[in-house]
């Protein structure tokens, strides 16, 4: 390896993320070492209204992005000026949100003269498996999260190909919306969860398999068969069995999950599954696609839970991609919500 690859390798990024309801800041180092992850969660804000309050994020991202900024730096013994750049998360998320922190990166950017790195969120959930260990290309990702359900196929570092997506709810989405059906408050996918783990009995629900060759996920469909059966229920003046839903639910979306990104991996030769994403938190899926990894000798990788879910540090990771390949933002970088992963 040359010197001046050995040099672009090296990095220290300071990474900004505040696309939802988390304000993180992190600082990292070579683009997998974390040298600090600060993780300011809007959770108890937002549970009263069953929801993100989108108005309510950009503020409370305005309250703590200088404190969180402040206590990533102190906490990774660093100085600023030693910085190799500033990132931050341009896009996909709510644009109040967004804006919050690309408007706190360019001014640190700016007073320390310093690149700007603009970085796609979902490749941060993918690059937050580099924080575990090296990436063989070619892999495939699997995104299961709040606001995406995706196949990813990178046939090289930071090359990213969509190969499947959902259709309508993303997976986090059906997760909060079945919670909430159930009598559990937002986030609710935890509590589906858990109830689906303890469960004896199951009620069986249909899958969304869609066309044969498809990628493609839909879990609107499975979403009111939930509403049915709670509804059925509750009209004959029946107790609602909750945990056999759940686990009904947990089964059908765990298994069209699974299988796909099994399928796919095999149609890519890809090297590796990377499972991330705030749902890969989730203990079902997890066993599900451990054991059939397992079963087909496919090497998987799943981040620590505290880097499935929204983080700073998983935006450094993925920031260093670019800083390896000097391809910096200008200084009027705008938030993006609609930020394309092929594009990034
Ligand atoms: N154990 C679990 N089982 C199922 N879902 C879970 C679990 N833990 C968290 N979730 C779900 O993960 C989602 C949050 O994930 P994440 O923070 O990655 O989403 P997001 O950042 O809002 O979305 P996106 O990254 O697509 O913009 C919520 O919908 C939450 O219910
Ligand atoms: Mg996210």
């Amino acid at each position: 390896m040359s010197a001046s690859i050995d040099i672009k390798d090296k990095s220290l990024i300071l990474a900004i993320e505040t696309s939802c309801d988390e304000t993180s800041v992190a600082v990292v180092k070579d683009g997998c070492e974390v040298l600090s992850s600060v993780i300011a969660s809007q959770i108890e804000t937002h549970k009263a209204f069953g929801g993100v309050v989108p108005e309510v994020a950009s503020r409370k991202h305005v309250e703590v992005i200088t404190l969180s900024i402040e206590e990533a730096v102190q906490q990774a013994g660093v100085d600023l000026q030693d910085l190799s750049a500033v990132a931050v998360t341009q896009g996909p998320g709510l644009v109040g949100a967004l804006l919050v922190g690309v408007v706190a990166a360019k001014s640190l950017a700016f007073a320390l003269d310093k690149p700007l790195i603009g970085t796609h969120h979902i490749a941060g959930h993918i690059y937050a498996n580099r924080i575990v260990g090296p990436l063989e290309y070619p892999c495939m990702a699997l995104v299961v999260s709040g606001g995406h359900t995706e196949l990813v196929h990178l046939e090289e570092e930071g090359r990213f190909q969509l190969i499947g997506r959902t259709r309508d709810d993303a997976v986090g989405e059906a997760y909060d919306k079945v919670a909430r059906a159930l009598g559990f408050p937002y986030p609710g996918g935890p509590h589906v969860d858990k109830l689906a783990l303890g469960a004896e009995e199951t009620v069986d629900l249909p899958r969304s398999w869609l066309a044969p060759d498809s990628y493609d996920f839909s879990f609107s469909g499975l979403k009111s068969a939930v509403l049915n059966a709670v509804n059925q229920h509750k009209m004959k003046g029946q107790e609602v069995p909750v945990a056999a839903i759940a686990k009904g639910f947990q089964d059908s979306v765990t298994e069209v999950l699974v299988e796909k990104a099994v399928r796919a991996v095999k149609e890519y030769s890809s090297k590796q599954l990377l499972l991330c994403g705030g749902v890969a938190a989730n203990q079902g899926l997890r066993q599900r696609l451990t054991s059939r990894c397992e079963e087909e000798g496919i090497p998987l990788t799943i981040p620590p839970h505290v880097y499935c879910t929204d983080n700073a540090a998983m935006i450094g990771a993925a920031a260093h991609l670019k800083w390896k390949h000097g391809l910096t933002s200008e200084l009027d970088l705008k938030a993006d919500p609609q930020l394309k992963l092929e594009e990034w």
